[in-house]
């Protein structure tokens, strides 16, 4: 209990510090794992099952349809590592395929709701070890030297990868390589380049799930930081940026205002925006190219007829 009262101390300092940092900059930016508390995941998962989002039931077909191969790349006794398990629906899928797993560690930021994840694999799979991991993926984080060290298979699909930077995608795939060790693999499911069009209407939709979405972090700023943002003065907004080859998400300030976020004051111009994800999409050779350089090797590859999107399996060795 105490280590969970510690965790969410810490949680609590590092989002005060990301908010005033992050709205100290010449362009205001928020980190998007900050998108994510329980009313954020609740919207998350919504916005899953929405008709413009491809990405979920795009990957969830691939590892349907794949699954058996999927398996067979992680071998008997696969411990399985999830970053960004969220819901872990998708989870089920694998773990059902999977020949004789021996623990499953699902890793997230959002606490809570990864309890309620953790006890769902458990009843849906009785006899499995489960060990949730609450940590932040883009720092430094030992996995518990009670989870098994041999067979280990990270499994990171949602194409959260696309959240992070390029300096943190490479940061990212090291650590993970550290944490599977020298025999173990990888498998990411990664968003592939297409449309524009289609691409905004999947990050805003026309039922607005995805602007409530990015709002309730302005929400969540004033339940958790005593902020005092005007929720009905700012609007979400979808943008390609090309050479970054990303959707992003922003929050537009509908006037000249000031926000104050735990005793800070912030002053808004009228349509200046707050950065608050960035999601990266990738071609088959752009990804596996921060694969190779992170020290991995690609050797699978799973895709829909489209190419939409694709799962890349890769080895630590
Ligand atoms: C896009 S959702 C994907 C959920 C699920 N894996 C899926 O495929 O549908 C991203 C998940 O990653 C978690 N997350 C985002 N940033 C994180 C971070 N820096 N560290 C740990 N978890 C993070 C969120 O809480 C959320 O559950």
């Amino acid at each position: 209990m105490l280590e969970r009262v510690d965790v969410k101390t810490r949680q609590a300092d590092a989002f005060r510090a990301d908010v005033w940092a992050g709205l100290s900059r010449p362009q205001k930016t928020l980190p998007s794992r900050w998108l994510y508390d329980d009313r954020g995941c609740a919207l998350f998962e919504a916005i899953t099952q929405l008709d413009e989002y491809y990405p979920t039931r795009t990957e969830t077909a691939i590892l349907k349809d794949d699954a058996a191969q999927i398996a067979a790349f992680c071998g008997r006794d696969a411990v399985l590592l999830e970053y960004g398990a969220g819901a872990g629906l998708k989870t089920e899928i694998v773990l059902g395929a999977l020949d004789a797993p021996q623990l499953y560690a699902p890793i997230d930021i959002a606490a809570d709701f990864l309890e309620q994840t953790a006890a769902r694999i458990r009843r849906r799979f009785p006899g499995l070890p489960v060990h949730p991991i609450a940590a932040d993926f883009t720092s430094d984080f030992d996995i518990p030297s009670h989870v098994p060290s041999e067979r280990r298979i990270a499994f990171f699909p949602g194409s959260t990868i696309g959240n992070l930077d390029a300096d943190e995608t490479l940061a990212f795939l090291e650590r993970m390589r550290h944490h599977v060790g020298g025999g173990g693999r990888a498998i990411i499911g990664a968003d592939l380049k297409k449309d524009v069009s289609t691409l905004i209407a999947a990050y805003d939709d026309r039922h607005g799930v995805t602007a409530a979405f990015n709002l309730n972090l302005l929400a969540r700023i004033n339940r958790e930081l005593s902020g005092k943002f005007a929720l009905d003065q700012f609007v979400h907004e979808a943008r390609w940026n090309e050479s970054e080859s990303a959707i992003e998400m922003h929050l537009v300030s509908l006037k000249e205002q000031v926000a104050a976020v735990a005793g800070r004051s912030f002053a808004f111009r009228r349509g200046e925006t707050i950065h608050t994800e960035s999601s990266r999409k990738y071609s088959i050779e752009s990804f596996s190219d921060f694969a190779m350089r992170s020290g991995w090797r690609d050797r699978a590859i799973w895709t829909d007829p489209q190419r939409r999107f694709a799962l890349f399996g890769l080895s630590a060795e």
